[in-house]
């Protein structure tokens, strides 16, 4: 196919007037998809937002598990994705390791029923529901303290899957014991057993680089997502999820150096002047990065053409399961 860009957005946006579907897209995705989209978010406003939309498809341009969380929470609707791509970090989780981390605690003289598990939304469902099914409940990094902050009042431990870097972010910041699975430590002692899985993307920034921006333009401030290196966050002047960032920045004064520590797309977008990405190599999400405009045209035609392509589909009892886990996050 051999259409330009301008010729492919005509395209979308005739196929969107004519059909029933509702174009969503993430923050990190690139920039010519993102202009396509009704809808735009961070993980948690989008989960919530196509709940309320009542166009039969949506489209959702992002990573797996975030087109799986609006198939769970919406099962009447059809979620068709112009490319399925998984998120590193969820990948690094799924049942098996899941059910060797509760294996581990109870090996740590953790009795199962004073486990309580959260999952990062960076999960597949079938994780998502393994947690609904032990009590647990699903966190944003919008909304992890509120949370964790919920989950500590049961007395019990919290199993953290599958970021490491954002469960240890939140004990530093609530003062609670955190550890990691495999690298040792007393599970007994700690509040908080984090499952060693991490963000490729967020891990390219350093204290170095911190170091650099803070000595090249004193008064500078970093701002970073708690997908970070604890080292990171410790040194920042802000840690917040993606809409949260986009809040701090852009509302800060005109002439206010702001060094930031997430995915490029997005940062590139925000603010023209005085914003820097706190690290020499480009940090793009390449999974996010693989939405381009013409799997966009063509999953809108093959609606069009009444066979979708790439639909999500979700058993019963995992939609069930993870149904419940992610509503207990909304209804906190
Ligand atoms: P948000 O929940 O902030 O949208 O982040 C999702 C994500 O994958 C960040 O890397
Ligand atoms: Fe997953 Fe990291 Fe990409 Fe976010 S930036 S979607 S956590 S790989």
């Amino acid at each position: 196919m051999n259409y330009s860009t301008e010729e492919l957005k005509e395209k979308i946006e005739e196929l969107k007037a004519k059909l029933s579907v509702t174009v969503v897209a993430h923050f990190y995705q690139r920039d010519e998809v993102f202009e396509m989209a009704d809808i735009v978010g961070d993980s948690l406003e989008l989960a919530k937002k196509t709940q309320d939309d009542d166009a039969e498809f949506v489209l959702f341009c992002g990573v797996g598990f975030m087109g799986q969380s609006v198939k769970v929470l919406s099962p009447n609707k059809r979620v068709v994705m112009p490319k399925v791509a998984c998120c590193a970090m969820a990948r690094m989780i799924d049942t098996i390791y899941f059910d060797e981390s509760v294996a581990f605690l109870e090996k740590n003289g953790i009795k199962k029923e004073n486990i309580l598990p959260i999952t990062y939304i960076n999960s597949n469902a079938e994780v998502k529901a393994k947690v609904g099914e032990m009590g647990g409940m699903v966190c944003t990094s919008a909304n992890a303290k509120i949370i964790i902050t919920k989950a500590l009042q049961e007395g019990k431990k919290i199993l953290f899957v599958p970021d490491r870097c954002l469960g240890q972010n939140i004990a530093n910041q609530m003062g609670l014991k955190s550890m990691i699975i495999g690298l040792g430590g007393d599970p007994k002692e700690c509040d908080i057993i984090c499952f060693d899985g991490f963000c490729s993307v967020h891990q390219l920034f350093s204290v170095d680089d911190i170091e650099f921006y803070r000595k090249k333009y004193p008064g500078i401030l970093i701002a970073v997502h708690p997908e970070c290196d604890p080292s990171i966050c410790d040194r920042a002047d802000f840690v917040g999820s993606t809409s949260q960032l986009i809040k701090y920045i852009t509302e800060l004064p005109e002439d206010q150096k702001v060094a930031v520590g997430t995915e490029f797309n997005m940062v590139n977008r925000l603010r023209p002047k005085n914003t820097y990405i706190l690290s020499s190599t480009k940090p793009e999400c390449p999974t996010m990065n693989e939405t381009t405009l013409e799997d966009v045209y063509l999953t809108l035609k093959a609606i069009d053409d009444g066979a979708p392509i790439n639909e999500i589909f979700i058993d019963e009892k995992t939609q069930y399961w993870a149904k419940i886990a992610l509503e207990r996050m909304m209804a906190l």
